[in-house]
This record gives structure tokens, sequence and C-alpha cells, in this order.
């Protein structure tokens, strides 16, 4: 009987009468009289509900006050490439529904009451920077209290759009922004404020945050707001400041690459004349391709970052220094084979540089070196000390000839020996360059790095 009456005409008269009753005044106090007997009386919240589709306000040219905060739960994921991050958030509003109050002491103490969030009228307000719809969840509760005062936290899986830069990645900042603003109602319907200190927002949610993953909430920091205009929209600016945690990039990333270029530049103290040299450097420079192909998908793909220039300059190195060995191995090759005559100014140089009492370029000449096993040297000293060959017999008689020949070939073993000396000295000139280079630019990148 109670609930038919409820429903139809009989809810109608019921709006009727009870507004007839509360009349024009300027209370709204629902009368709660048995809550404490019967349970809470739905008929009493009625006319409250039903103007759940309007702004509830008395005076309709007042703005509707609604207060926020927000608590910031998880970081899930930063997506450099769409620039995107989603994190994961609670956001709090209170605000005042003159329509719902009550007294306390008439109502067996009730001071709070959990309402279902569908029979209230709600705030619209949502994130501006939101590429996503709104997933939140149906079936929400708001607390509401005695004095009007609405309660409401609704969880958020906020994908926002955010200016990420990547340059200084692993070491980089991101600060997105998160924009909160009614959907529909201007300056002049609703206005926006503050329910709790920034800093306190910015404590709770460091102490809640769940995920120990590869972000970490460093500062949240509010802008003032500049909404004045009468068609404005009010809203207020977050700025969400996070840092990547970046030991699994320097452990996966940055320390392999720094181990492979130091065994690069220290193959350099192969000796040049062995084979191995090129075939060495030129495993790493594979091995380091392999390195870089499994860790791409570590990196970031967006735009250019100082890591990436910093792999380039690795590889770079890698493959200078392939073709330094290269060149002093054609260098070797050709003044064993064939030396051709060595420029007087290049002669001097090398008697001037490698002279112990200059120390323009140290050049650690090995002494005696064993030429032996550089093949052409092998041959040529073959070659004189060899007992004359057929031809050589038969030019015997004529014993100046002969002295002339072995002249010639003291004189080959000498360039052969200068431009020995020589490659090595610009192989040690040339490992000094590299090892130049090479400290520049990690000192480079550092600085920017550390900028
Ligand atoms: C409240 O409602 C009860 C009946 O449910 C009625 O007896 C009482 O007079 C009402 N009080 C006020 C202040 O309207
Ligand atoms: C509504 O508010 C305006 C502005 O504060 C005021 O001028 C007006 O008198 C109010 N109206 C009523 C009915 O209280
Ligand atoms: C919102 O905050 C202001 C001051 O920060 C306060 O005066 C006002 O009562 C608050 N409104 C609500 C609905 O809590
Ligand atoms: C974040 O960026 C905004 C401008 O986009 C700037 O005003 C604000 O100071 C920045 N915050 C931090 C912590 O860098």
């Amino acid at each position: 009987m109670e609930q038919g009456w409820l429903h139809g005409e009989g809810f109608l008269l019921c709006l009727i009468l009870y507004l007839l009753l509360q009349g024009r005044g300027d209370t709204f106090t629902i009368n709660c009289s048995g809550f404490d007997q019967h349970g809470v009386d739905p008929a009493a919240f009625q006319a409250a509900f039903a103007r759940k589709a309007f702004r509830p306000a008395t005076n309709v040219s007042i703005p509707i006050r609604v207060n926020i905060s927000f608590t910031l739960s998880a970081i899930l994921e930063v997506d450099a490439q769409l620039q995107l991050m989603t994190s994961f958030l609670w956001l709090n509003m209170i605000w005042y529904n003159p329509f719902i109050t009550w007294n306390p002491e008439e109502c067996g103490g009730i001071r709070k009451l959990g309402i279902a969030t569908e029979n209230l009228w709600l705030p619209d307000i949502f994130i501006e920077e939101l590429m996503d719809t709104d997933q939140t969840p149906p079936g929400l509760m708001a607390y509401v209290n005695s004095n009007g005062h609405i309660k409401y936290s609704k969880p958020m899986r906020v994908t926002s759009i955010c200016n990420l830069d990547i340059f200084y990645f692993p070491f980089d900042e991101q600060n997105c922004t998160l924009t909160f603003s009614s959907f529909v109602y201007t300056v002049e319907k609703m206005v926006l404020g503050m329910e709790q200190d920034v800093r306190d927002i910015l404590e709770t949610s460091q102490n809640i945050v769940w995920n120990k993953g590869e972000w970490v909430l460093q500062g949240i920091h509010q802008m003032t707001k500049m909404t004045v205009g009468t068609n404005d929209y009010d809203q207020i600016v977050f700025f969400v400041a996070i840092r990547r945690r970046p030991t699994l990039y320097v452990i996966n990333l940055l320390v392999p690459s720094s181990f492979l270029v130091t065994i690069d530049a220290l193959s350099f103290y192969l000796p040049a004349e062995s084979k191995n040299r090129a075939s060495f450097k030129m495993t790493l420079v594979l091995g380091y391709n392999v390195f870089l192909l499994i860790m791409n998908d570590l990196l970031p793909s967006s735009s250019t970052s100082l890591i990436s220039v910093y792999f380039a300059l690795c590889l770079s190195l890698m493959v200078l220094s392939l073709l330094e060995t290269i060149f002093i191995s054609y260098l070797l090759h050709l003044a064993t084979t064939q030396p051709p005559p060595m420029p007087r100014w290049l002669h001097s140089l090398l008697l001037h540089c490698t002279s112990p009492r200059t120390c323009c370029l140290t050049v650690p000449w090995k002494g005696n070196v064993d030429l032996a096993h550089l093949p052409g040297v092998k041959e040529s000293m073959e070659l004189v000390g060899k007992v004359p060959g057929p031809r050589e017999t038969e030019l015997n008689g004529c014993p100046g000839s002969a002295r002339n020949q072995q002249e010639d070939k003291a004189k080959k073993q000498h360039l052969v020996h200068l431009w020995v000396r020589l490659s090595h000295m610009m192989d040690t000139l040339l490992f000094r360059l590299y090892l130049l280079f090479m400290a520049t630019s990690v000192v480079t990148v550092i600085i920017l790095w550390n900028t």
C-alpha cells in the first residue's frame, strides 16, 4: 500500500503538498521524524531527489562553489610516442546542496547519510587533457552531511595528453598538466575552489602511490586561477612533476655500451701487425649492432634523445677505430711489400719526432721490433741472408754489381724500417686522437645529461 502510494500521482501529490507546506520558505529542511524507529524514509527525500537534474541553488544568480582535491594513487604508464600519461586518481568534490538538509536532533542523531549518486545532482568536473572516455564505475555513493554539504569521491583512470620531452632520457623529468573544469557551467554558475592545500595533496599522494614503477611522483603545483571573464569556465590547473627511475636503463643500456667502447679502445694495444686486431674490432661492431637491436624496445621512439646520440657516438667510435686499423694494416702492408720512396719532409719529421730528446710525440718505438713476423719483411730478410741466386752467380764476375745489389737491399730494408716506424707512429697518434675525441664526446654528453 505504502509503496503504491509513493509512486505516480501519490508522489506528485506528496510533492505538491510538500512544496505547499514548505512553500517558498527559506529552508528546505527534510522532515525526518521516525528515522530512528523505521529507518530512513525514502519519501522524505523524494523532493530533493526530484531536483537532481538542476543545479542546486536557491538563487540562480549565485554560482555554486565546488571545492575539489585529488589523490594521485598510481602513475601507470607514460607513452612518449603518443604523448600520453596514464594515471589513476581519486577526485574529491565537496559542494553545498541547500535542498538536502535536516536537523540531526530530530532524526535520531543522524549526521551523515550515504546516498547513491544517481539520486543526486553531481558537478560535471572533468579534466581537459583527458584523451579517453571517463570510465567512472556506476553505483558510487556520496556522503551527505546534515547541513547539506555533499562529499563525493570518484576514481578516475586518467589518460591525459602531456607534452613529453624525452631528450634527456633516461634522466628525464616530465611536467604534465591536469586542468579541472566544468563541462557546461560558466563561471557565473559554478566556481571551483580548493578543498585541500596543494602541499597536502602532494603529501597524501606521495604516501599513497602504490606502485614502485618507473616513475616517481616529484611534485604537484597549482597554478593560480586566471579565469575572470563572464563567459569563461572556471578552472584549476595542476602541474604534476614526475621523474623517471633511471637504474634499469643505466644497467641495461649505458653500462654495456661503455664496456664495449672501452674494450674497443683497449684493443688498440693489440699489435698493429697482428691480423686479429681488425677482426676483433669487426666482432665488436657486430656485437654492438646486435646489442642495439635487442635493446631497441627499451628506447622511446618519438624523437631524438641524447641517448640515441650517445649510441650513435659509440658506434661511430667503433667504426672509426676499425677504419684506423684498416688504414694502419694497409700502411704496414705497403711498407713491407713495396715501400714507396719516403718524401724528405716526412723523413725529417719522422726523425725529429722519434729522436729521444724531443717529446712532441713520445712514440713508444719498440726499438728492434721483431719485424720477422711481418710477411713482407720476412721475405726481404730472407733475401738479404740468402746465398746468391743463380742469376747472381752468373754476375759474380762483376763484384761491383753485387755490392750495388747489396746496397740496394740495405737501402730497401732501411726504407721498410722507416715506413714501419711511420705506421706505428701513425697508429699511436690516431689512438691518442681517438682517446681525445672519445673523452670530449663522453664528457659533453654527461654534461648535457646533468643540465
Ligand atoms: C513530519 O512528518 C510527520 C509525519 O510523518 C508529521 O506528523 C510531522 O508533523 C511533520 N513535521 C513537520 C515539522 O512537518
Ligand atoms: C539573488 O542574488 C543576487 C546577487 O547576489 C541578489 O541581487 C538577489 O537579490 C538575490 N535574489 C534573491 C531572491 O535573494
Ligand atoms: C570551499 O572552500 C572555501 C574556502 O576554501 C570555504 O569557504 C567553503 O565553505 C568551501 N565550500 C564547501 C562547499 O566546502
Ligand atoms: C610545468 O610547466 C608549466 C608550463 O607549462 C610551468 O608553468 C610550470 O612551472 C612547470 N612546473 C614545473 C614544476 O616545472
